[in-house]
């Protein structure tokens, strides 16, 4: 790397223009920053994969439901630069907010059925937020692939539709969840938990891995399945489910009979950090 920081929408372009005329494929890597080893797990793949590595750091103000959740967000660019020059990164775009919205956007993308379930339904106007601002990113860089996590299932999905949609030119390429030793998905809210908090935060995965077991020995009845997983979660004030739900991989639907491959998705607060995580769940046979 790098010539540094592109914070531009006109300095990208140029930039990337160079890459394609000699021919180099461009790889975009999405994040709002913080960057840990999840994000680092996507950037090494599209350092493989692609001639020319882009990662943006931009907190969306769109997808934010919440002010105080915005507010606290965790910014260290600096820390950012730094990983990405060691992971080989050939540009990073970190515009100003208004950079990105000049002025309060007229046009979003209003995301139907997809958006309907998980986080969708508890978060209103998140998904709108995050098409919206990841259609910008990939008309901005145009680039052949661009790389999504797997921890954020229903945002992955979404884009899938919005790429498929719009017509937009990109191969989505979607990256297993990176976990902490004991299982934790390492996500950037985990900054925010307190020692006593990271210890029971793991429960989370804990009832996710308990609705594949019962799904692995045949369970079918849905409803059935994530009570008893649920019950599994500690005694703890701070904690509060704030859902768990077993949905069709493709369409992110909820499903009453198991009858093949399910995700079960579930959201965590603990104390005043949520957490979301999500497994995929095969039926024996
Ligand atoms: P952010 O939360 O920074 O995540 C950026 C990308 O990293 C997403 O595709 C996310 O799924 C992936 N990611 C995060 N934690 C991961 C983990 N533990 N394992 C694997 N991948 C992980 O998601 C966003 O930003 C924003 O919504 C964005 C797409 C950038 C739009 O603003």
């Amino acid at each position: 790397m790098t010539a540094g920081v592109v914070e531009t929408v006109a300095a990208l372009r140029e930039r990337l223009d160079r890459s394609r005329g000699a021919g180099i494929s461009i790889g975009l890597v999405p994040t709002m920053g913080a960057l840990h080893a999840g994000h680092t797990a996507l950037i090494e793949r599209a350092r493989r994969e692609c001639g020319c590595v882009v990662v943006t750091i931009f907190v969306n103000p769109l997808q934010f439901d919440r002010e105080d959740d915005l507010r606290r967000y965790p910014r260290t660019l600096e820390a950012d630069l730094d990983t990405c020059r060691s992971l080989d990164v050939d540009v990073v775009f970190a515009p100003r907010d208004d950079e990105m919205y000049p002025s309060p956007p007229a046009c979003t993308v209003r995301v139907d059925r997809l958006a309907d379930h998980l986080c969708g339904r508890h978060r209103p106007g998140h998904f709108e937020g995050v098409a919206t601002v990841v259609l910008k990113l990939l008309q901005i860089a145009q680039p052949q692939r661009a790389y999504f996590g797997e921890k954020d299932a229903q945002q992955t999905a979404i884009i899938r539709r919005v790429v498929r949609d719009f017509n937009v030119p990109v191969d989505i390429v979607e990256v297993p969840i990176v976990r902490e030793p004991d299982g934790l998905a390492i996500s950037s809210r985990n900054v925010h938990l307190s020692r006593g908090e990271r210890r029971v935060a793991v429960s989370l995965y804990r009832v996710l891995c308990e609705v594949q077991r019962h799904i692995a020995a045949g369970r079918t009845d849905a409803a059935e399945v994530r009570r008893q997983a649920a019950a599994c979660l500690p005694a703890d004030d701070g904690l509060r489910l704030e859902y768990l739900e077993l949905v069709d991989p493709g369409n992110m639907q909820p499903v009453e009979r198991i009858t093949g491959p399910v995700r079960v998705a579930g959201a965590l607060w603990v104390g005043a950090t949520r957490l979301i995580d999500n497994l995929l769940c095969k039926p024996p046979g």
